[in-house]
């Protein structure tokens, strides 16, 4: 598993890296990488090749995609970060951005990582129709707005420090986190001119995987330690954050992850061989450290 994530890892950066090189210069770029580049796991990019890999799309495209799910994912991390929102100072190990780089330097350089996500799938060297690509631009960007993370992380920090019915957390998990995984997950159903049936199906499975993902980042900050988390943990609690932790504790939020690997492994099955790909990575992602 590793392995196979580093390699997606790998030629994802080289595919942005390239696309960054074709760019001019500006004084935001160094920002932009260093949100962008060291450390990040690149896990949405796995999803893709991983849901791709079921419905046999090209490895290129899913990676350009993938590199585009990427600069939104880094432009939402970069603001996470800021002192008006979680105001968190390590990230990856290293100091935030907007420690590095100071904090109007941090918001307009994951400005410009949101915006680089569309010019990417809208950019004539990927090789799917106008149309599709039309269709996922609209998609991207209804995950990414506030319907999606930005309406999701408004509720994240207005439910600090109040009690919330479980299902107002799952929505909002869903819309700060789910949603950038539901895109990966429709993608290549979208790309495949699959039916709206089996396209709403991909979505809610990306969904259940995102809510998936963000429990387990809910359980390292309660339980992995800073050093090897490479961002602080514990804070959760402090800050009063409304997670399924909070409300059901830890054993019945891990009971919550295994029924959601269950379910997913369960429906997609019927994929065949390839679903093992998925399998796989659902492990990965609720046993994860960092
Ligand atoms: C962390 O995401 C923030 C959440 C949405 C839970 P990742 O754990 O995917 O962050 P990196 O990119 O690998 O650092
Ligand atoms: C972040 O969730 C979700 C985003 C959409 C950025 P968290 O606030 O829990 O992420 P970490 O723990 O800071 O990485
Ligand atoms: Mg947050
Ligand atoms: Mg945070
Ligand atoms: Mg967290």
């Amino acid at each position: 598993m590793k392995t196979k994530l580093n390699k997606i890892a790998n030629d994802t950066n080289i595919f942005l890296k390239k696309f960054l090189n074709k760019q001019n210069n500006s004084k935001l770029l160094p920002a932009m990488k260093y949100g962008l580049f060291p450390g990040g796991k690149k896990i949405r990019s796995k999803i893709l090749i991983d849901i791709g890999s079921l419905l046999a799309i090209n490895y290129k495209t899913l990676i350009a995609i993938g590199a585009a799910v990427e600069c939104i994912h880094a432009y939402s991390l970069i603001h996470d970060d800021l002192p008006c929102m979680d105001n968190d100072k390590i990230r990856r190990g290293k100091p935030s951005t907007h420690i590095k780089f100071g904090e109007s330097t941090a918001v307009l350089a994951g400005n410009s990582l949101l915006t680089m996500a569309f010019e990417i799938l809208a950019s004539s060297s990927l090789q799917i129709s106008e149309k599709i690509k039309i269709n996922l631009i609209k998609r991207l960007s209804e995950c990414s707005g506030h319907l999606g993370i930005a309406g999701g992380q408004y509720l994240d920090l207005s439910y600090e420090k109040k009690k919330i019915s479980k299902n107002k957390i799952i929505e909002m998990e869903i819309k700060k986190t789910g949603k950038l995984f539901s895109f990966c997950c429709a993608a290549p159903a979208i790309i495949k001119k699959k039916n709206t049936k089996e396209i709403k199906f991909f979505e809610n499975t990306g969904s259940d995987i995102g809510l998936l993902f963000q429990i387990a980042d809910d359980l390292i900050d309660f339980k992995v330690s800073s050093k090897v988390a490479g961002k602080k943990t514990g804070k959760d609690q402090k800050k009063g954050k409304a997670t399924l932790i909070s409300l059901l504790g830890y054993m019945n939020a891990i009971q919550y992850c295994d029924k959601i690997i269950l379910k997913t492994n369960k429906n997609l099955k019927r994929y065949g061989s390839n679903s093992k790909n998925i399998k796989e990575t659902l492990n990965y992602i609720l046993h994860r450290k960092k």
